[in-house]
């Protein structure tokens, strides 16, 4: 039994456990703090998530507890023998001890009741098995029958039981335990991480949403390619995103090398983690080069060529969204956007920038274009400093020219001062190509800065195109 006296807790989190306390010792039920809470209070780590794990029925207990506090929200499932309460900005969890796997999210009800120690051992790594006492003769113990708390400081993962049986119960683990080496920058044991790799199909059984929930923390780390490089070694990565791991490899014709497009994105991911914390960005980033795999050619002059990778990259996207259940809505368009646009910059920071091309970037970006500057930024990786420094001046052009243009005329909301229905009631005509027609040759000369963008240059224009269409106005 181990006591850590030196663990502090806010006046909210004591408040709960003499609650919780108070109701567990009147009824005589064995009652403890477990898991990811006791995990972060002993490194320090904020969480408003507190689960507690109770030696008899947990839902009736959290009844009780519920009544206590105004405003809490009280829910339960009976199969599942679990009850929340969510209250403030907390959520409490209380389970009843389990004999069998603990797998909040398995879909069979697990029922059988166990003691503590079934239930500690039955949890993913040891540092996640670490429970505080709640009881009358022992309250504020620390209950770490595996030295969680010793793996927690030799910053390691490392599972309760055999690895082959902790992975077996719920193969998500697996993913569970690279996040938790990324999130808290520990490392993986090696029998552990033996494990992982001779189970790594095994992850296919898992629902996408799961996948994903990890994917994401992953991705909000502070540097994610620790996750990818272990999602890779281990061998998982291919069969839930088999996009980024097909980037990796380098093949060499007539001396010439081509980059390794997997470690180049992990580099890419990391430099943008350092400029922004949205998530779609950070898909984006990781998602930026996917194309290039099956546009890969060699020319003999220009060696080696990945042309419209940015295209076909784009393309693939949806689907990859598609099959890991994420949303198809404007986050998936976003991505998409990002990921078809990446190479734009790029092209106008190598020469002389022309307010044309500029003014169709900002077109075709809109509001994204400082997420896509910020991306394309953090795409330099070369290891030459002297390149960097010049492409991200280049790049610094490229902004103050947005700028710049952008004011003067007003391109990234860009409405057409010329309406549909204004050309029709104009010619007195029909919906038809016609319309169409006038209309993209107005948004053209705009872009092309052949007339300014307002309605009076519009409309003359409008007027001569319509002129060498035979139109004239009614
Ligand atoms: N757990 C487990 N196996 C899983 C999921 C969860 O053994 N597949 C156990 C662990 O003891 C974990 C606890 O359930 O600590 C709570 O799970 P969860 O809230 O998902 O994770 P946390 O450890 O709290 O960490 P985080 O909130 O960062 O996800």
């Amino acid at each position: 039994m181990t006591q850590i006296d030196s663990l502090h807790y806010t006046k909210e989190e004591r408040r709960i456990f003499t609650v919780v306390k108070e109701i567990a010792q009147s009824q005589n039920i064995p009652t403890y703090v477990i898991g990811g809470f006791v995990r972060d209070k002993i490194i320090g780590r904020p969480s408003k998530d507190i689960d507690f794990v109770v030696v008899g029925d947990g839902i009736a207990l959290a009844k009780e507890v519920a009544k206590q506090f105004k405003n809490a929200h009280f829910s339960f499932y009976k199969n599942f023998g679990t009850a929340a309460i969510s209250f403030q900005d907390f959520d409490l969890e209380f389970v009843g001890a389990r004999k069998e796997s603990y797998s909040r999210n398995s879909r069979n009800p697990i029922v059988e009741q166990g003691s503590l120690r079934d239930d500690q051992l039955r949890r993913d790594f040891t540092i996640n098995a670490l429970a505080i006492s709640l009881n009358k003769e022992d309250e504020g113990a620390i209950l770490d029958p595996f030295n969680g708390i010793e793996d927690l400081k030799q910053k390691r993962i490392v599972t309760p039981l055999n690895p082959q049986q902790t992975f077996d119960d719920d193969p998500l683990r697996m993913l569970r335990a690279i996040r938790f080496a990324n999130q808290l920058n520990f490392e993986i044991d090696g029998q552990t991480l033996k494990a992982i790799k001779q189970l790594a199909k095994r992850i296919d059984i898992v629902a996408p949403e799961r996948i994903v929930e990890e994917i994401h923390k992953i991705l909000l780390t502070k540097r994610p390619s620790k996750g990818f490089k272990l999602l890779y070694n281990t061998g998982l990565l291919h069969h839930f995103l088999p996009e980024i791991s097909n980037l990796q490899g380098v093949e060499s014709k007539q001396g010439q090398r081509h980059k390794d497009n997997f470690y180049h994105t992990l580099e890419v991911v990391d430099n943008l983690c350092e400029h922004s914390n949205d998530l779609w960005l950070r898909w984006a980033a990781l998602l930026h080069d996917i194309g290039k795999p099956s546009t890969k050619r060699f020319d003999e002059q220009a060696g080696w060529t990945f042309h419209a990778h940015d295209v076909v990259g784009a393309k693939m996207v949806t689907k990859l969204f598609k099959r890991l259940h994420l949303p198809q809505n404007e986050k998936m368009r976003y991505v998409k956007k990002l990921v078809r646009l990446h190479l734009r910059p790029i092209g106008l920071a190598k020469e002389e920038v022309s307010d044309s091309a500029i003014r169709r970037l900002l077109f075709d970006a809109g509001d994204d274009i400082d997420d896509l500057m910020t991306l394309c930024e953090a795409d330099i990786t070369s290891k030459n400093e002297y390149k960097v420094e010049k492409y991200l001046r280049n790049f610094q052009i490229v902004r103050e020219k947005l700028i710049e243009v952008e004011q003067k005329d007003k391109i990234r909301n860009w409405e057409p001062p010329i309406s549909g229905d204004e050309i029709m009631t104009t010619f007195g005509i029909k919906p038809s190509r016609t319309v169409g027609l006038i209309k993209n040759a107005i948004r053209e000369a705009i872009l092309d800065g052949e007339i300014e963008n307002n309605y009076d240059s519009a409309y003359q224009f409008m007027l001569s195109i319509a002129n060498e269409l035979n139109l004239q106005p009614k």
